[in-house]
Formats: structure tokens, sequence, C-alpha cells
């Protein structure tokens, strides 16, 4: 575990969420870091493929009938048709363009060639691979070829995951329906990390979730590259978010964020797990995609009931709270008036304490601006 940074009392400047010269130096950085997109059940079989991108950079993960998942950016090395769109199933990739036909592997099988036509060798032509990476089931593509291997990057991550919520391994996506929830926020993708990183909010914006949570128990923890927010609840069944069993539903948070961009978590409530990618589309924009997980079978016969009362309130509630307070900074930081901030920290009370938001700005300054 990191200790605090001591010194540093001041926040990010505000041109870093606002000048479209500092999304252009985070687009490289988004590039050369590893980028959630998607979880290893959407490619349970041989030929099964997911399509991502990273900015305007397309990629598409396939299952290998080596039973690998790879990663290529979804282009043609042909003419730069792009091959695959969506996901599905395919026991070849076909290019819609020329028809270039290609194994799950990246290699190209098939062109149209005469006798006197002149082409390279197959065998010379490949698809163009990126590096493909997981933290339990869920996958990272990084397209920098010589990036540290997440378990490397993270150290001790997917351990401490696995210790807190042993069930993961058991539990199935279930898209985005439920409290991962996909959706667009006008505010700078670091903003809604900051609000993320601390629950000093949470009192005085979020009052039904405070109900429900015992805050001043919570703790933020600092490791390399990562935090991790312990967040009990008040153990009540009833309460002002919505109703949870004390016996089989989750009644401490567990949540993660994984430099730069994606957030993990077992939620208080129905047994499960999310997982978020935040991703800048303007200096103004975000766009947050999840991945949802729940149980196979259910823990009770009132699960599904409390999950949708949970689902309604994340996505009526708590997350409209939570955008209200983004979208109202972001414009703030765009005042004359306002240069930069000003942290609160404080080793004893987490529950105010923004010291994991400032260690993300840490990493980020670093990496950044070395
Ligand atoms: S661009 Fe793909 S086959 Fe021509
Ligand atoms: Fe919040």
């Amino acid at each position: 575990m990191l200790t605090p940074n001591p010194v540093r009392d001041r926040t990010l400047a505000a041109k870093y969420y606002t000048d479209p010269d500092v999304l252009k130096k985070e687009k490289e950085l988004f590039f050369n870091t590893w980028q959630f997109v998607g979880h290893t059940q959407q490619l349970a079989n041989a030929g099964d493929f997911v399509t991502a991108s990273i900015f305007d950079q397309n990629i598409f993960l396939v299952r290998g009938q080596d039973n690998i998942i790879r990663g290529f950016y979804n282009v043609c090395p042909h003419r730069g048709h792009q091959l695959v769109e969506g996901s599905g199933n395919k026991r070849v990739v076909t290019c819609p363009y020329h028809a270039w036909t290609f194994g799950l592997e990246g290699n190209l099988r098939g062109m149209q060639k005469r006798d006197a036509t002149i082409a390279p060798e197959r065998s010379e032509i490949c698809l163009s691979e990126v590096r493909v990476d997981q933290i339990v089931d869920f996958l990272f593509v990084n397209l920098d070829p010589d990036a540290k291997p997440l378990a490397e990057f993270a150290p001790g991550l997917e351990a401490q995951i696995l210790e807190h919520c042993p069930n993961l391994s058991e539990l199935i996506v279930e898209g985005d329906v439920a409290y991962g929830h996909t959706y667009d926020c006008e505010a700078n993708w670091k903003v809604l990390l900051d609000n993320y990183l601390e629950c000093h909010h949470c009192g005085p914006a979020h009052h039904s979730f405070d109900d429900m949570m015992d805050i001043a128990s919570s703790k933020f923890s600092l490791f390399e590259n990562y935090t991790f927010q312990v967040a009990p609840t008040a153990m009540k069944a009833e309460n002002k978010a919505f109703p949870l069993d004390l016996e089989h539903d989750v009644t401490t948070g567990h949540f993660w964020f994984l430099f730069p961009n994606t957030v993990f978590g077992q939620f208080p409530g129905t047994q499960g797990f999310y997982a978020s990618r935040f991703d800048p589309v303007t200096p103004d924009l975000t766009q947050r995609r999840s991945l949802s997980m729940t149980t196979a079978t259910p823990t009770d016969p009132e699960m599904s009931k409390r999950a949708q009362l949970r689902s309604d309130w994340s996505s009526n509630i708590v997350s409209q709270e939570d955008r209200a307070l983004c979208e109202n900074v972001q414009k703030g930081l765009h005042q004359r008036g306002y240069i930069q901030g000003w942290y609160i920290t404080d080793p004893d009370a987490h529950d105010i304490s923004e010291h994991a938001m400032r260690h993300f700005h840490d990493i980020y300054l670093e990496a950044l601006e070395g």
C-alpha cells in the first residue's frame, strides 16, 4: 500500500479539464494504457468476436480455434476497409470490400488471383495485432506493443479483487442493464473520476445513499496505478435508497479504480459486480460504458425484485445526482474566476478525505508530463 502524498494541496488546474490541447496529449496516454473492452464470457466460443474503439482506433477481439483471445486492429491490410461490425461469431473473417479472408488467428487465408496476377504471398500478410490482457475475466487492450502486462502495471489488483469478491468467477454478464449504466455526461472524464474517488460529497449530495451507508467507516487505500475503497453499509434492511436483504446481499461495497479510466466494484445490494470505462469524447463530454454481472441463479425468491429497485434507484437517483454535480463543476471549470482548487485530506477521516483523487492526479501528471 502507498502512503498519501503529504505535500501537494492544490488540485489539477482548470485547463486540464477544458483545454483541447490537453485532450490531444491524453489521447496518447489512452493509446498507451490498458483500456477495458469486455469480458471473456462474451467470447465463450471459437469465432466469437466483439468490437471496441479507443478514440478513432477501431479494434476487435476474437477467440481463435486454439482458444486464445486475440485483439486486432479492425482494418484490412489490403486497402484499409473495416473488417467486422458489432459482435457475433465468424468461422473466418471476410473483408466486405474485396473478400480477402483471414483466419481467427489473423493469418491471410485467401484472395482472388488469376494465373498472371501479381500479388504478395499469403504468408507475407496478416492482421495487425494489439495486446490483450485480463484482470480476473475482464478483458483489456493496449495499443502500445511494449506496455507492461497488467499484473506488473497494477501489482496485486487481481488478487485483491478475488479476495474481496470470491464469488466473482461464478457471476454472469448481464450487459449494461443494472447498476453500471452506460451514459453520457457533459463533463470532462477526470471530473467523473474525481467524483468517483471521494465520498466527501456523499453526505451533502446523495441523501438516500448516505442513509443506506456508513460513510464514516469507509476507507480509501492507494496502490501502484490503482485505488481501493471499502464502503460498509449501515446494515439497514429498510433505508432511503433500496431494500437490502442482510442475509443474501452485499452489505459492504468494494470499489476499485484502475488508472487511467476504469472502475470496478461490488455495489451493496443483490450479488453482482460491475466494470466501467470513462471515455473522453471532447474535453466537455464523457461516455461511461459499463458491464454488469449478476448471479446465474437467484440467491433468494425476492432477489430480482430487489435488483430492479436498485437498478431504478441507480439510474433515476444516484446517477442523476452525480451527473448534475459533474456537469455543474464542468461549467465552473470554465469560469475565469476559477483557476485551481484545493484537496481536503485527512488520514483519519476517509468520509471527507480526497487523497484517492489526489493519487489519481499524481499518476496522471506523471504519465502526462513526466
Ligand atoms: S480492403 Fe479488404 S479486401 Fe480489399
Ligand atoms: Fe457521487
